[in-house]
């Protein structure tokens, strides 16, 4: 059974399609993938079920990833453990774990390199423009330091991070929340800009912060990223609920992450997750916790 991660994005979003740097961390939730030779490619996810040669979003990027990879005709299975479409990167953490499935059925090794390309190649039917975080965080454990320039580099970590994770809102499209910025940046270049180099500080000094253990300063520089991207648009009032009542409850920093419109936010906890677990299940919103280790750099979950 071959394996990927999904990813939160501690800073960074949006300003990483520009070619700024962000920071992206790895979760134990993922994505479970197999295959198997069969008369004809097909993929199916759940109750979701494609042919690679249908006219389907589905069926298109499995054709894609299929002929990145050179692949024979194979029957796929993957079983997804996080929400879609939710700033978790579920889409990527499919493509590399499909990948991985298809190179170690057709007798490959899995090759890193191989397993990008071809995971690049599928999210390029669901999203025009990806910068390549989210593939680069499925295939690596721990925190990365991700610019589209050189790719992904493992950041040391001095302390554990303790995150809460809380889905805010119902997930949005991050085509089209990357198009969103996009016209925006047509629009108005100079706000645009001027917010893609506050970022790109924000997300320098954060890496200062993980490696220094400086996790108060890391909140705050959260906190500020957050603001930047509500002025890009891409937040919402539930978004807004969501980082409110976690810093109420003790967080060190809250922020969407992903492509927001939607979806999840990320909160920095000061040792334990529980007070700001606890705030969310009392406002309804489904969560759960997530420890990316200094040490082994290794990721574990708890419900
Ligand atoms: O796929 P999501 O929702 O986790 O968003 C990915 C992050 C973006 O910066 C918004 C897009 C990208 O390709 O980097």
């Amino acid at each position: 059974m071959a394996r990927a991660n999904g990813k939160v994005i501690l800073l960074g979003e949006h300003a990483v399609v520009y070619g700024v740097p962000a920071i992206a961390a790895g979760i134990e939730r993922g994505v479970l993938a197999s295959a198997q030779p069969a008369d004809s490619s097909s993929l199916r996810i759940g109750e979701r079920y494609a042919r690679a040669a249908d006219e389907s979003e589905l069926g298109r990027a499995f054709a894609a990833l299929l002929a990145a990879l050179d692949a024979p005709r194979l029957a796929v299975q993957a079983c997804l453990e996080l929400p879609p479409g939710s700033g978790l990167g579920a889409s990527a953490a499919l493509g590399v774990a499909i990948a991985r499935a298809v190179l170690s059925a057709s007798g490959c090794e899995p090759d890193a390199a191989r397993v990008q390309a071809a995971a690049a190649a599928w999210e390029g039917v669901y999203h025009g423009n990806p910068s390549g975080i989210d593939a680069a965080a499925a295939a690596h454990d721990g925190c990365l330091w991700f610019d589209r320039q050189s790719g992904p580099q493992p950041i040391v970590l001095r302390r554990d991070l303790v995150l809460a994770i809380g889905l805010a809102d119902p997930p949005a499209s991050t085509k089209l929340m990357v198009e969103g910025v996009a016209r925006l940046r047509e629009r108005r270049p100079e706000v645009v800009d001027k917010a893609l180099e506050g970022i790109r500080a924000l997300v320098a000094n954060a890496k200062l912060c993980l490696e220094a253990g400086d996790l108060p300063g890391l909140g705050s520089l959260m906190n500020y990223n957050q603001m930047l991207l509500s002025g890009l648009f891409v937040s919402t009032e539930g978004i807004e609920r969501c980082c409110a009542l976690a810093r109420d409850a003790g967080a060190l920093g809250a922020k969407l992450t992903g492509a927001g419109g939607g979806g999840a936010v990320i909160a920095l906890c000061d040792g334990t997750a529980q007070a700001i677990l606890a705030a969310w299940q009392g406002a309804g919103i489904d969560c759960f916790g997530s420890s990316v280790r200094a040490r082994a750099a290794e990721v574990s979950v708890a419900k």
